[in-house]
């Protein structure tokens, strides 16, 4: 048995309880892991609330953590009892003391890594290095914008895309985020509650526009972000905190020869030879300090309700992680 948060319905944060629930062990190519730390996400909060049906109840949300292995399958190479591992998965259950878990989802933590650091990094991280390095590769001298760019996925990428040689054009809701903004790496930040960020792009980029920008902000933004990209610039709509994007013509991206696109890390990271390739590139970018995992709140497993809360409220300035 586990303590596991279980979701029985879909709500507010108040339908997050944790409960009892049988672990048993690893069938053929799986893991058994005890964990030690949760990363919260947004993901979850759409599925607490049922905007996502993607998880059948009753159901463990939750899509990424670290811990010990504990025991081992049949056939699982590569790991022994007590490697300590991360992982994003697309098929939940991380919001347990205890799983099971595929073993090729396990990815061995670098040992100067803390495990509450990398619960903290290892999906925003991963998320970075997609959007920075394979869905629009971000090259020098060239000017982006990231919304949100105080918060956990934000501020990684104002830290890397400065470190490629981007200017980078940060939005965030206040006062005390812009100068989280400024110190992850933002050359400009625009506090986009008070202002339209729009001009201000244009001002900033004298009339150009930006190669690309990275909003997962959605429904408040997106339509503005397609006006800050110049000539082929690239759309990135990573996510929808403020809601869902209105669908928009193909021939709104005609007028500058604009590009959209709407990426998932989980698609990104299904071929274990990519999964490894990224996570590579992220630890040895968390190595060599180009960007930091940023525990924003840490929180006992029963606090999971608060820990949605505080995110959806727009009060974090970094990663909400668990504790089990
Ligand atoms: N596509 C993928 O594979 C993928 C992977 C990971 C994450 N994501 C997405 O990336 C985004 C960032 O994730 P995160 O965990 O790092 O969260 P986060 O950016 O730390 O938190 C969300 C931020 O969005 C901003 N926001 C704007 N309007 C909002 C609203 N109406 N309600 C709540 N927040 C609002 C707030 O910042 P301000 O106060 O500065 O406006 C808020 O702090 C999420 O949308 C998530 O779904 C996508």
């Amino acid at each position: 048995m586990s303590r596991a948060v279980l979701l029985r319905e879909h709500g507010g944060p108040e339908v997050l309880r944790v409960e009892e629930v049988a672990v048993g062990a690893p069938g053929p190519g799986e893991i058994r892991l005890r964990q030690t730390a949760i990363g919260v996400n947004f993901h979850d909060c759409y599925v607490r609330s049922g905007l996502y049906r993607t998880l059948p109840l009753p159901g463990v949300p939750g899509i990424e953590a670290v811990g010990h292995v504990e025991a081992l399958g049949e056939g699982v190479e590569g790991l022994r009892v007590g490697s300590r591992v991360g992982y994003v998965s697309p098929g939940y259950g991380a919001y347990a003391e205890t799983r099971r878990l595929p073993a090729s989802l396990a990815v061995p933590l670098p040992d100067d890594l803390g495990d509450e650091a990398a619960a903290s990094v290892l999906l925003k991280g991963l998320t970075a290095c997609m959007l920075l390095r394979r869905v629009h590769r971000v090259s020098p001298g060239e000017t982006i914008l990231v919304h949100a760019a105080a918060g956990g996925v934000g501020q990684l990428l104002c830290a890397w895309a400065k470190h490629l040689g981007a200017t980078v054009i940060g939005t965030v809701g206040s006062r005390e985020k812009a100068e989280i903004a400024t110190r992850a790496g933002a050359d400009h930040v625009v506090l986009y509650r008070e202002e339209d960020f729009v001009p201000r792009v244009r001002e900033i980029t004298e009339g150009r526009g930006v190669a690309a920008a990275y909003d997962a902000v959605g429904r408040d933004t997106f339509l503005g972000s397609l006006d800050c990209l110049g000539f082929l610039g690239t759309l990135v709509n990573y996510g929808q905190a403020s809601g869902p994007v209105e669908p928009i013509s193909p021939s709104a991206l005609a007028a500058k020869s604009n590009a959209l696109v709407r990426p998932i890390v989980f698609h990104h990271l299904r071929e274990r030879a990519a999964l490894g390739a990224m996570a590579g590139e992220l630890f040895a970018a968390i190595a060599a300090g180009i960007v930091r995992p940023e525990t924003f709140l840490a929180l006992p497993l029963e606090d999971v309700g608060e820990s949605h809360r505080t995110l959806e409220a727009r009060r974090t300035t970094g990663s909400v992680i668990l504790i089990p």
